[in-house]
């Protein structure tokens, strides 16, 4: 989505600007602009379509200078990508970046309209310069009219304003989408994402929920929503973790799919023992609250909704506890029953997903026993806001495409269906035991699955000319199956669906020719033998078949069928194991396709908007 980064400096900030905004590219856009002035306010603007580097070599031409400036990268929402809707926007003596979305912009545009505004965009974002604008012509502050502006906006915003006659200073405000004041030393930045600004600072400070906050160069004034001057915690960051480079990868993708092992190890690590998973690494209350559940419902989107799907199979059959999963956008919007002690969970690799996160608000307001979220930013408003969290530790996240934000995912629920499972005695310490040595040999495991990467490379050419894909699997392997389709579409524009084998004969093998990839994940199971059949259904039908299979299960190659056998590995973690050659086959799928990987067309990182 949307990236703003700002500065109050008395150096010349283009440069700096730029590469926050490169910093930021992973999370999606389509233009890019920036606002700068100098200490005698002279004034530019430059916006472009398309990469930032359009932008920064326009820039470098120009030779912009100037200590105080804003800058931003959009995600079309209202009105097309183009220069006219790339930000800043501007209304007389106000610049403005913003991220988010004004649901009522239809209404003050035409009361803007009335005021003879002149709009420029289409944008829902120009309306708020104008509203600014309007107030700040009459109260002369601008703080004040960015106060007396935003109990009018409906919606969500993390915006950021100066006055492009006074380069002193620059005001940022917050609801619903995140922003983070860099401090430096005689200089002070603000962003959308810490990331942004881990070049120039390592001390931020996070602004919360309806606050608004006047930086100058030496000073950061943090007012509430109640208008009271308030003190936000400094912290500092972990440039360890928060390091960003890609190495020896030719793409963060490729990078965080062979950062898997170390992932999963950083995510157990302290929280399981050699035979028991440990329930305070939940918290303190985890014991009794655990104890106490009676349903689980999980609302997630993307990527995390399919590490939900597979975590019901764990829930219902290790722990006993009746588990729903559901789609963000859905469950937000219909009338649901919370039944009595449920455990409200979400899943969420950045924390920030609108939909998610307004699940949760709406959770919070009804009877669940609980909130809870696994998430991988420590930060985020998902965290700030439940009630119980677990961290997974993958580190950051460039990839668009999630990968061991999902591993790191399943691997915490595994532990959180244990510990449930134990509190509520459903669940033996033998197989607790079982449960835990598997997740121990689980980093193990994966790197061995990374061994396969060439062969996989090789398997890849047979999507070279493919338009579709099916992806089969049963059990606890069918969201494998869903997440596999996932990072094929979205990586490499091909279409991709999920089907739980057993579903094929009442519809999709229509489908099926020789032109048709169907990829199986067929580890040996319980379910082998009814999967096998499905193997049949497809190869009778000319199907192309290639299968994700382990050594034990002796499936025969011939010219319809490719096999990747693995090393067997205890079912319980399969579902994760497996995950990785798919990510794989996706990454080189796309590799042959030539698309953008890290920052697939037309998709964010966080989705921050509905
Ligand atoms: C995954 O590859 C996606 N890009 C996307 O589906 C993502 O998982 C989804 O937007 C949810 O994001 P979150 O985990 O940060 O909430």
């Amino acid at each position: 989505m949307c990236g703003i980064i700002a500065a109050v400096a008395k150096r010349d900030v283009a440069d700096i600007l730029l590469e926050g905004l490169q910093r930021l590219e992973y999370r999606g856009y389509d233009s890019a602009g920036i606002a700068i002035i100098d200490s005698e306010a002279n004034f530019t603007r430059h916006r472009r379509l398309g990469k930032v580097q359009i932008l920064a070599d326009d820039v470098k031409e120009q030779n912009i200078k100037g200590g105080t400036g804003i800058a931003h990268t959009r995600w079309a929402t209202h009105g097309v990508p183009s220069e006219n809707n790339a930000h800043p926007h501007l209304s007389r003596q106000i610049a403005l970046v913003h991220n988010g979305i004004i649901e009522n912009h239809q209404a003050l545009r035409e009361d803007l309209i009335k005021k003879g505004y002149l709009f420029e965009s289409e944008t829902d974002t120009e309306v708020i310069a104008h509203l600014i604008d309007a107030e700040f012509e009459r109260s002369g502050s601008l703080f004040d009219a960015v106060q007396t502006c935003i109990p009018k906006l409906k919606g969500s915003y993390a915006i950021v304003i100066f006055d492009i006659t006074d380069p002193s200073r620059i005001i940022a405000a917050r609801s619903g989408s995140p922003i983070v004041v860099g401090l430096g030393n005689g200089e002070n930045f603000v962003a959308s994402d810490q990331l942004a600004l881990l070049h120039l600072t390592q001390r931020f400070m996070f602004l919360e929920e309806g606050d608004i906050a006047e930086i100058t160069d030496k000073e950061i004034h943090v007012f509430n929503n109640l208008g009271d001057l308030v003190q936000r915690e400094i912290q500092e960051s972990n440039p360890e973790q928060d390091i960003c480079e890609k190495g020896p990868f030719r793409h963060f993708m490729q990078k965080e799919i062979f950062e898997q092992p170390k992932a999963l190890l950083n995510t157990i690590q302290g929280r399981l023992s050699e035979t028991q998973v440990i329930t305070p690494s939940f918290g303190t209350d985890a014991a009794s609250i655990f104890s106490k559940i009676e349903h689980i419902q999980i609302v997630a989107c993307g990527t995390s909704y399919n590490a939900g799907l597979t975590a019901k199979y764990w829930f219902e059959s290790l722990s006993r506890v009746s588990c729903d999963v559901e789609i963000a956008s859905e469950f937000r919007y219909r009338h649901f029953i919370a039944r009595p002690n449920t455990l409200f969970l979400t899943l969420s690799q950045s924390g920030e997903t609108a939909d998610t996160l307004a699940a949760l608000r709406l959770a919070k307001e009804k009877d669940f026993l609980c909130t809870m979220s696994i998430c991988n930013v420590a930060r985020s408003s998902l965290v700030r806001e439940s009630d119980i969290v677990f961290l997974t530790h993958a580190g950051r996240e460039i990839g668009v495409a999630s990968t061991k934000a999902f591993t790191t995912q399943l691997i915490a629920l595994l532990m959180l269906v244990t510990s449930i499972g134990k509190e509520k005695k459903h669940l033996d310490d033998k197989t607790e035991l079982s449960i835990v040595q598997a997740l121990h040999a689980l980093p193990q495991h994966i790197e061995e699955a990374l061994t396969f990467d060439k062969e996989i490379e090789k398997l890849a050419k047979n999507f070279t000319n493919k338009q579709h894909s099916l992806f089969l699997g049963r059990g606890a392997l069918y969201p494998i199956a869903m997440e596999a389709a996932l990072k094929l579409k979205e990586i490499s524009y091909i279409h991709a669906e999920a089907y739980a084998a057993g579903e094929l004969k009442h519809g999709p093998l229509a489908l099926v020719d020789a032109q048709m990839p169907v990829v199986v994940i067929a580890p040996n199971n319980d379910l082998l033998d009814k999967l096998k059949s499905n193997i049949e259904e497809v190869r009778a039908r000319g199907g192309e078949l290639i299968l994700f299979t382990d050594k034990t299960t002796a499936f025969q190659k011939d010219k319809n069928i490719k096999i990747i056998a693995l090393p067997y590995v205890n079912e319980l973690i399969a579902p994760i194991y497996f995950t990785v050659p798919m990510q794989l086959l996706a990454y080189h799928v796309a590799l042959i396709k030539g698309t953008d990987v890290d920052q697939p067309r037309n998709l964010a990182k966080a989705v921050t908007v509905e």
